[in-house]
């Protein structure tokens, strides 16, 4: 039962090794360390008691791709992370996304394609849907076109993994498509590093909270919505990580219906961007400082999952409220600066 997982030192790819050997699984993690640190694994190590094996390579490397499954011909799934995502440089770098993102992925369908039985889970994400019309979001809503080259390749890898299974029975394939993903391990051995100013909502949070930046700036409170302010899915990752594990499990066991199948991810609540900021101000005992500023450009006003397929199909439903989630997030900025 060996899984290999790219990307598998990041945020959830590493909360994924966790949940996988949890049950079992045993792991094989292919990393660059381009947005991770090797010291990942010891926090894994800690808290499940195994040793995944570890190989520090880059996927854009073809022959470094062909000669690894040689070497782990009895791989038996392999879920995909390794990929650059942040918005913002994906549109000062697409071709660097593009390569990043699209050919790594070529790369592994192509090894997975020389197999006799394959099992691929992709990692994708909500972007997909941009603004949709119509909320909670199903998986049936319309693609949109893409804001940036980061969500275009999200787009583009679903099709290139389409197009894969119809004409590969031996490859079955499931894309997972992920809300807000936010928290940490509750033991508070993983989580989430971003490197230089946080981008995303809480990591930005929880990093004023504990006085590394000012103010967080809240993007615009004229939207229209209850308070004004965006609404996101926000998911507990180790939630996330447990879909992943469902996910697999589903493809080993032949239950899947189609070769090729989606899933949303997510909570099914949303929640505004001061709503998130009570509620960290409840589990952190303090107060925040922020203010209202303009509009982020590209921001999308709501998103939020309907869990129905995933809950009903996948077997699998998010059990962390956002309480929850925002604690072991916050558990977990206190402990990287102790
Ligand atoms: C962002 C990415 C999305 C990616 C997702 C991963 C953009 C435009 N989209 O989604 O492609 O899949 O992260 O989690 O970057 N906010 C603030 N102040 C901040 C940061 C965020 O008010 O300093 C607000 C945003 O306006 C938004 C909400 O918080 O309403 C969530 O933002 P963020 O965490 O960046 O996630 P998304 O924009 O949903």
């Amino acid at each position: 039962m060996k899984i290999l997982v790219t990307g598998g030192l990041g945020f959830i790819g590493s909360h994924v090794v966790v949940e996988l050997q949890n049950e079992g699984f045993e792991v094989v993690i292919i990393d660059n360390l381009s947005n991770s640190s090797e010291k990942v694994l010891d926090g894994i190590t800690a808290i499940t008691g195994k040793q995944a094996i570890f190989e520090k390579m880059d996927l854009r490397d073809k022959d470094k791709v062909q000669d690894f499954f040689k070497r782990h011909h009895d791989v038996l799934g392999v879920i995909h992370f390794a990929a650059s995502k942040a918005v913002g440089e994906s549109v000062e770098k697409p071709l660097l996304y593009y390569e990043n993102n699209l050919n790594t992925l070529i790369y592994i369908l192509q090894e997975l394609s020389k197999k006799e039985s394959s099992h691929f889970i992709f990692s994708s994400s909500c972007t997909v849907y941009g603004q949709a019309d119509t909320l909670p979001i199903t998986e049936s809503a319309p693609i949109k076109v893409a804001e940036s080259p980061y969500g275009n390749t999200k787009q583009i890898g679903e099709e290139i993994i389409k197009d894969t299974c119809k004409i590969l029975n031996n490859l079955n394939a499931i894309a997972l498509r992920y809300f807000n993903p936010i928290g940490a391990h509750e033991t508070a051995k993983i989580g989430e590093l971003p490197i230089g100013v946080p981008q995303n909502l809480v990591p930005f949070i929880t990093q004023t909270g504990i006085g590394l930046r000012d103010q967080l700036s809240v993007f615009g409170d004229d939207y229209p919505t209850e308070d004004g302010t965006c609404i996101r899915d926000y998911i507990h990752v180790v939630d996330l990580a447990k879909a992943h594990v469902a996910a697999l499990k589903r493809l080993i066991d032949g239950k899947n219906q189609t070769n090729y199948e989606i899933f949303n991810v997510g909570t099914g609540k949303g929640s505004s961007v001061l709503e998130v900021i009570n509620a960290f101000e409840e589990v952190s005992k303090q107060k925040l400082n922020y203010k209202i500023v303009g509009r982020r450009e590209g921001d999308i006003i709501s998103a939020y999952a309907d869990t129905k397929k995933a809950n009903e199909v996948l077997g699998w439903r998010a059990e962390s409220s956002l309480n929850d989630a925002l604690l072991s997030a916050w558990n977990w900025e206190k402990k990287i600066r102790e």
